[in-house]
């Protein structure tokens, strides 16, 4: 039988690419998003040269909370089960470091933590249930650290950070894998005006780190890999010196 996953934030950059990658190893795959037309163009081209159907598309809006439940049931049912769930759904306003924009950042923890909730808590019941299933959660080095350039972004990522860690707490002794994945800069239609991006790669490449991680049943996993030292000592600088490196 074919594996079943949904993507939620699947039609663009980072969670386009794990459609195609995921329907090419063989998933039949869910992507969510609000753009129909994209998703539409996405399916089409996955769906194309294959035997049987492997891609879906719902529009929801990852803050309409309310209707999550009833999205879900129905990409559950559409696919015949569901095996893993990706939330790599986000969104990065650009700021100055003047900004103080409480709209701004509401918005920005509805969609990169409150939604990733609600639909990872969704996913966590059905796995926990069945005794199996994958559960991924896209952050982003940014959580890792307290930077001046986008205080709600970075608090968003750690905040699904640490949701992340007590949900693998939570359901490893279930058989469920709870996986954290932290990109560092990745050319996508989300950082189109972003000028420094070191060390970036392509949203295709992130997406083949993912995969790996998902396959390996990683716990915690810095896509791509150099990111882990690079973070490791980032972490380790104390506040006070931090806060002086002006980053
Ligand atoms: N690119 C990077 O350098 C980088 C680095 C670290 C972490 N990340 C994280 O990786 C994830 C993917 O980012 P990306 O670079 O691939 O960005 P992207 O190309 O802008 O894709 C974002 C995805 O999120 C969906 N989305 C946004 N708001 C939504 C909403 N309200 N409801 C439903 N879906 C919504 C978008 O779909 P619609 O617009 O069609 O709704 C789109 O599919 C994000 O969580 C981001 O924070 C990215």
């Amino acid at each position: 039988m074919l594996k079943r996953a949904v993507v939620v934030g699947g039609s663009s950059g980072i969670g386009a690419a794990l459609v195609r990658r995921l329907a090419r190893e063989g998933y039949k795959v869910a992507a969510v998003a609000r753009r129909q037309e994209i998703l539409d163009d996405l399916c089409d081209e996955v769906n194309r040269d294959v035997e049987s159907r492997r891609a879906w598309g719902f529009v929801h809006d990852v803050t309409d909370t309310e209707g999550a439940q009833a999205c879900f049931d129905e990409i559950c049912t559409t696919l015949d089960g569901l095996d893993l769930i990706v939330y790599t759904a986000g969104i990065m306003p650009i700021i100055d470091e003047d900004t103080y924009d409480s709209t701004l950042d509401r918005r920005t923890i509805e969609v990169n933590l409150i939604g990733a909730i609600t639909w990872l808590n969704l996913a966590a019941e059905r796995f926990k249930l069945q005794e199996s299933g994958t559960i991924v959660g896209v952050g982003s080095v940014a959580g890792d650290r307290g930077r001046v350039g986008q205080p709600a972004y970075a608090a968003s990522k750690a905040g699904l950070h640490t949701y992340m860690e007590a949900l693998r707490n939570r359901l490893s002794k279930h058989g469920v894998t709870v996986i954290t994945i932290k990109p560092g800069p990745t050319r996508t239609p989300m950082t189109r005006e972003v000028d420094k991006m070191p060390l970036a790669i392509d949203a295709s490449d992130s997406a083949d780190g993912i995969f790996n991680a998902i396959a390996r049943r990683s716990t915690t996993t810095y896509v791509p890999f150099v990111w882990w030292p690079i973070m490791t000592v980032i972490q380790a600088i104390p506040s006070v010196i931090f806060r002086r490196m002006g980053i």
